[in-house]
C-alpha cells in the first residue's frame, strides 16, 4: 500500500483490506509507537467531523507525528476563491500525506490525481468514506470473530449514507454475506451499489420495517438520515423519524448481536440502548484510532 492513496474502499484488495486490519490490532496492543516523528500529516476538513477528524488526529499524535490543516475551509484561501487543484498542489509541499473530507463526490479522486501526495478520502459528499469502512470492519470481526456468512442490516438513509456505500462494497468481498436493506421508499441503497452485491454473486432483500430483521441478524448497521444531503428540506421532515431503535426492540435478537453506528447519531438509537451489552457504537469509534494509525502506517511504508 505504500504510496496509494485509498479514495474508494475497492480501490485496496481483500487481502490488503485484511492486512490494514491485522496491523490494527497490533497497534490497540500498542497504541503509542513514535513512528511518525519524522512526518508532517496534512488533514484538510472542507466539511464538518468530530470522529474522523479527532480520531486521525489522536492517531498521528500518538505515533509521533504532526498535523497541519484546517477545519473550516472558510479560514483558508479557499474563501478568496482559491481551486481545490491549487489547494492541494500547495499543501503536499508542506506535507507527507493529506487526509481530506469534502462535500463534493469525486473531489477526493480528483485531488489524488494532481500528483504523487498520497490522499485519505475522510468523506467525499453522498459517495465514499473507506476508513470509516476499515474501522466497521474491524469491530465487526472483534464482534463476530469473523467477517464471513454474516446477516447484516442496514438501516435508515441508505441512499445518501456514504458509510453505507463502502461498507457494503467491503463486505461484498467476504463468504456469503447476507444483506438487509431497510429504508423509507425514498432513500434506498442506490442501484450502482445493489449492482455490487449482485455481481459479486451474492444476494439482498429490501424492507421498510426494521422489526422485520432484527432477530435474524448478526450486526445492525443503524445510520442517520442526512439532512444535509436533502436539496428540499420538506422531503427530509417527511423521513427524519423514520427508524427509532428501542432497548425493548432487541428483547429477541440474537446473543451475538451488535449495534454498530458511524454516528453522529440524532434520534435513530433512543439513549436506553447504550447500556445494552450489544450496543457497540463507541467502542467502534475507538477502533478507528488503531485502523487510522495502521492505514497511516501501511501507506507511509512504515509497515
Ligand atoms: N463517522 C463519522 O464520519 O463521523 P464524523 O462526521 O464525526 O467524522
Amino acid at each position: 500500500m505504500k504510496n496509494r492513496s485509498l479514495i474508494s474502499i475497492n480501490d485496496y484488495s481483500k487481502e490488503e483490506l485484511l492486512k490494514i486490519l491485522k496491523i490494527a490490532e497490533e497497534f490497540e496492543a500498542n497504541p503509542r509507537q513514535k513512528i511518525l516523528s519524522n512526518y508532517v500529516i496534512a488533514s484538510l476538513f472542507f466539511e464538518p467531523s468530530t470522529r474522523t477528524r479527532l480520531s486521525f488526529e489522536s492517531a498521528i499524535n500518538q505515533l509521533g507525528g504532526r498535523v497541519i490543516g484546517f477545519t473550516d475551509s472558510s479560514s483558508s484561501s479557499v474563501k478568496k476563491g482559491e481551486s481545490l487543484r491549487d489547494t492541494i498542489e500547495t499543501v503536499s509541499l508542506y506535507s507527507d500525506l493529506i487526509v481530506m473530507r469534502h462535500p463534493i463526490e469525486g473531489s477526493a479522486r480528483f485531488a489524488s490525481e494532481i500528483n504523487d501526495t498520497p490522499i485519505i478520502n475522510a468523506g467525499d459528499g453522498a459517495n465514499q468514506h473507506p476508513t470509516q469502512c476499515l474501522l466497521d470492519m474491524y469491530s465487526i470481526q472483534k464482534t463476530q470473530g469473523t467477517l464471513d456468512n454474516l446477516d447484516i442490516a442496514f438501516v435508515g438513509d441508505l441512499k445518501y449514507g456514504r458509510t453505507v456505500h463502502s461498507l457494503v462494497i467491503a463486505m461484498s468481498m467476504f463468504k456469503n454475506t447476507r444483506f438487509h436493506l431497510v429504508s423509507p421508499e425514498e432513500l434506498k441503497l442506490p442501484r450502482a451499489v445493489k449492482e455490487f452485491i449482485l455481481s459479486s454473486g451474492l444476494t439482498y432483500e429490501q424492507y421498510t420495517d426494521i422489526n422485520a430483521v432484527i432477530e435474524k441478524v448478526d450486526i445492525l448497521y443503524m445510520t442517520r438520515i442526512q439532512a444535509e444531503r436533502f436539496a428540499d428540506p420538506i422531503e427530509y421532515e417527511k423521513v427524519k423519524n423514520s427508524y427509532i431503535l428501542e432497548n425493548s426492540m432487541l428483547e429477541n435478537s440474537k446473543d451475538n448481536l451488535r449495534i454498530l453506528h458511524p454516528l453522529p447519531r440524532v434520534n435513530e438509537i433512543n439513549e436506553d440502548v447504550d447500556t445494552n451489552d450489544k450496543a457497540y457504537y463507541f467502542q467502534q469509534a475507538q477502533n478507528g484510532v488503531f485502523v487510522r494509525q495502521a492505514l497511516l502506517a501501511s501507506i507511509l511504508g512504515l509497515r
